[in-house]
């Protein structure tokens, strides 16, 4: 049986915003694993920028890109955004809304727990505003949420024509 890693300690969540050297790391790796292929560098960059760094709504839960330092330095990332671009019926005209968007772990903090304790923040932040429902899609991690506590509701195409499943939780257990 495979051996559980060592979980890691010294693990500070922080919102983005705080901290350029984690907004970097989170914008970078975005664009490498969603972005690239998609659209422009520069035209990533700048919606990041305008999503998560500049939201007049500091206050706010949404939208809101949170970084795990590990030891100080960045390590995996999550963010809450209102739509994640699914398109009908999953817009938030619908009423689906918010996402957890953008969940990465760098690969040499894999299986340590970085992506469930990130989930877990994007939470509690809903929490404090009394958001009671938060959706995800995945084309892969179904396992990795379902253990969260989300539900699979359906199955979707994003624009880029991959298949991923919609799932779904209550914030509140
Ligand atoms: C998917 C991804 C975010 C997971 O990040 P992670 O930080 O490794 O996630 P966790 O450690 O919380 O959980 C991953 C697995 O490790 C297990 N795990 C957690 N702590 C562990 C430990 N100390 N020892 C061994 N395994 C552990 C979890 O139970 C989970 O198991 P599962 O795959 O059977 O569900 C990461 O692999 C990644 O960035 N992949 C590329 C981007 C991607 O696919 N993102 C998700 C888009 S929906």
């Amino acid at each position: 049986m495979e051996g559980r890693s060592e979980a890691l300690t010294l693990v500070e969540i922080i919102d983005a915003r705080d901290n350029q050297g984690a907004a970097m790391a989170a914008r970078d790796w975005g664009y490498a694993q969603w972005g690239a292929g998609n659209l422009a560098r520069t035209e990533h960059a700048a919606w990041f920028q305008q999503t998560f760094l500049k939201s007049p709504m500091l206050e706010a839960a949404v939208p809101v890109c949170l970084v795990a330092l590990v030891e100080g330095a960045p390590a995996a990332t999550a963010c809450l955004v209102g739509d994640d671009g699914l398109g009908p019926p999953y817009d938030p005209i619908a009423g689906a809304t918010p996402w957890i968007a953008s969940v990465y772990t760098a690969p040499a903090f894999r299986r340590r727990g970085l992506a469930a304790h990130l989930v877990r923040a994007c939470l509690d932040r809903l929490a404090a505003v009394s958001v009671d429902q938060v959706y995800l899609y995945t084309p892969d991690q179904q396992r990795l949420y379902a253990n969260l506590g989300f539900e699979a509701v359906a199955l979707a195409r994003t624009r880029q024509g991959e298949e991923v499943t919609v799932m779904w939780r209550r914030v509140s257990p």
